[in-house]
């Protein structure tokens, strides 16, 4: 089996939690952290047995024993470090939002093709075994045509102007964060929307807070999709067919609900006892043992179709990043 030396870029929250799970892979080592500053380095890499600590991002991608980059920084920076270390032939699992507009993601999918070295966005969800266990009930159960999908993301984080979720500079705002993952949601069961609504609400620094969208396909089938930085609620997700429904939460690990006939079946699975970032890493190992620059499961079709949708909804929404676009 052969051994991949990662660096984490960026020592933020979501680094933390991504790299609880990839220490545990056998052929994951954990080589190198880069922040701006080296003492934030220095500590993750002590609290986790990284061998290197960069206090710069440039130095960590001049190293020519890092063979993949783990990018974790706030969605406005995704391009810049996905260019600088695609320039460098490392390989990249780069955080979502993939970046901030279609443009921006166009540039990093050229550069991966330029440079001819490994990209894909860290869309985690796909590679769960809990969505897998979704797409298989709705192949081999008779539940006929997809006609809703009903899906939330929401928390309630107070206004605070300097935190990254409320700082339009950091692409801040629940959109592209959180309300992401049901867009994602529907885009993977339901396709590409015909028509797309929006409501949108905003916080004192201009960020969009919340967000209902609502979109129609010409077949007849619609999805009702909120998120929300704002408020309190259950990530839940309801899939009505024309025979049945399918509820789930999205980030608890243990149950699917299946109602058909009027019968309901709790179909329970044991994924372990993760989140379940490590199955991307695990992924993305296994497409550079096959030496691919692409991912076969989170393609760039994927990753632009969803960022094209994200563009779409923020028109109709007026939501802006002005240093962006
Ligand atoms: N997959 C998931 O479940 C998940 C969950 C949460 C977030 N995310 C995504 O991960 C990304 C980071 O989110 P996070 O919550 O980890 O953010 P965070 O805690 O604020 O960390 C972001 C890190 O980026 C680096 N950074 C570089 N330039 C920065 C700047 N100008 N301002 C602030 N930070 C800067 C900092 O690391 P250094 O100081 O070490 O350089 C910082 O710690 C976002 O794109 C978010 O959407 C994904």
């Amino acid at each position: 089996m052969k051994t991949y030396n990662w660096a984490i870029l960026g020592c933020g929250s979501i680094a933390k939690k991504f790299t609880l799970e990839l220490k545990d892979l056998p052929n994951a080592n954990l080589y190198a952290t880069a922040s701006r500053n080296i003492d934030t380095a220095t500590n993750f890499a002590s609290e986790f047995n990284f061998e290197k600590a960069y206090g710069s991002y440039l130095e960590m991608v001049n190293d020519p024993k890092v063979d993949i980059v783990y990018i974790a920084t706030p969605h406005s920076f995704h391009k810049e470090h996905t260019l600088l270390c695609l320039n460098f032939k490392k390989a990249v699992l780069c955080e979502k939002a993939f970046a901030i507009n279609t443009k921006e993601v166009e540039q990093m999918i050229l550069a991966s093709k330029e440079y001819n070295t490994f990209l894909m966005e860290a869309f985690w969800v796909i590679f769960r075994p809990k969505f897998n266990k979704v797409l298989e009930l709705i192949n081999t159960r008779k539940l006929g045509k997809l006609k809703f999908v009903k899906s939330d993301f929401m928390f309630n984080q107070p206004f605070d102007s300097n935190s990254r979720l409320y700082n339009l500079d950091l692409g801040g705002g629940s959109l592209l964060d959180i309300g992401i993952y049901p867009v994602f949601t529907a885009l993977m069961l339901l396709g590409i929307p015909d028509k797309i609504e929006t409501i949108p609400h905003f916080s004192p620094s201009g960020s969009e807070e919340s967000i209902s969208m609502l979109f129609g396909y010409k077949n007849g089938s619609n999805a009702v999709l909120n998120s929300s930085v704002t408020s309190n609620y259950k990530n839940d997700v309801e899939l009505i067919f024309e025979n049945g429904t399918i509820k789930y939460e999205r980030f608890s690990n243990d149950s699917i609900e299946l109602i058909q006939n009027e019968t309901l079946e709790k179909i329970t699975f044991n994924p372990g006892p993760n989140m379940g970032y490590q199955f991307e890493a695990i992924h993305v190992m296994e497409c550079l043992d096959n030496n691919l620059i692409e991912s076969p499961v989170l393609t760039n079709t994927v990753s632009l179709n969803l960022i094209r949708t994200l563009d779409k909804i923020r028109k109709k929404a007026n939501i802006t990043y002005p240093k962006h676009d």
